[in-house]
């Protein structure tokens, strides 16, 4: 039987005006429920393909060729308008900030249905406060009626954060990108979230792209991992292997530099290790490396 393709794949180069070859043929692919993660230092142009698969890059002042399928249609031949109504709709981004993304001026409420707003079409014509509570407790805020009335400052970067979700996911996109989105949060905060991710990619089956320079949280959520490297991606495999038995010197270089339960805690704080939760967490990546992560719900979770 014919394995059906993937929700997205890619093959990008792109630059910028003075800056050429900031991508040099960045190839992956992310299937359906995957949630697969991009990561590489500050400057190694994970934003740039972001921006990219949005074609939010021109905005910029860059330019992409390549292509970028999802379900199989090339975006890169898409016209702006159809491109706004895939935005939003068949795409969801979460940046890092989420204050700066929320609008400062607008209760939360308004923000919501606004987000719907923007892609009513086909929709019964109401979105109804009953309708955003329930998307606000598919992201972990439950009883969030108090919330709708608050303005982003309001709120703590956790929750704001989870709005942000809230409005990324609300139609339903096939495919999430998650611009380095928890590395302004709490580790405990941080945690919960990389929880969130994976939960919400097996229950509405959505690809994520989750970017990040922090390998031990890609190691805790994502199952297949593209290494980038000065625009290059240097691998690309499955996370348990990325870890187990890295093959490019740069990935390797990344894997050693993952902190570890020094071998004087026991010594110095008896019984710590056992408030410190693996990761990267073995069942998403086969790795028994433990880094100095607070646990902060069981790791379990997120595999
Ligand atoms: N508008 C622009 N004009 C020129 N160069 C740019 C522009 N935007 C980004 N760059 C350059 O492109 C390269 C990749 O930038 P990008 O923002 O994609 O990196 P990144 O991996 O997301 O980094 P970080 O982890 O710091 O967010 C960098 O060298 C950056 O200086
Ligand atoms: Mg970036």
């Amino acid at each position: 039987m014919e394995r059906p393709g993937p929700l997205l794949d890619v093959n990008l180069s792109a630059g910028y005006p003075g800056r050429p070859g900031v991508l040099r043929e960045v190839r992956f692919t992310i299937d359906p429920g995957e949630v697969v993660g991009l990561v590489g230092e500050s400057g190694s142009g994970k934003s740039t393909v972001a921006l990219a698969i949005m074609r939010l890059l021109e905005f910029k002042g860059g330019a992409a060729r390549g292509w970028v399928r999802l379900q199989g249609s090339d975006l890169m031949a898409a016209s702006e308008p159809q491109m706004r109504a895939i935005r939003g709709k068949r795409i969801g981004l979460v940046l890092q900030s989420p204050l700066s993304s929320l609008n400062p001026a607008m209760h939360i409420g308004d923000q919501l249905f606004e987000a719907w707003h923007a892609h009513r079409q086909g929709y019964p014509n109401r979105y109804s406060v009953p309708d955003m509570l329930d998307l606000l407790e598919l992201v972990s805020l439950p009883e969030a009626a108090p919330l709708l009335k608050r303005y982003p400052r309001q709120l703590s970067l956790g929750q704001a954060q989870r709005v942000l979700i809230a409005m990324a996911i609300l139609h339903r996109p096939a495919l999430l990108i998650a611009d380095e989105p928890t590395s302004a949060l709490d580790a405990i905060t941080q945690s919960e979230i990389l929880n969130l991710f994976s939960r919400l990619s097996r229950q509405l089956r959505m690809g994520i792209l989750y970017i990040s320079h922090d390998l031990p949280s890609v190691a805790s959520v994502c199952s297949r991992v593209a290494i980038l490297r000065r625009g290059e991606v240097v691998e690309f495999d499955a996370a348990r292997r990325i870890f187990a038995a890295p093959q490019h010197p740069y990935t390797a270089a990344l894997v050693r530099a993952i902190p570890r339960i020094p071998a004087t805690l026991d010594r110095e704080w008896p019984g710590a290790r056992d408030k410190l939760s693996p990761i990267p967490c073995g069942a998403a990546t086969g790795c028994t490396g433990q880094a100095l992560q607070i646990a902060a719900t069981p790791s379990k979770q997120a595999c």
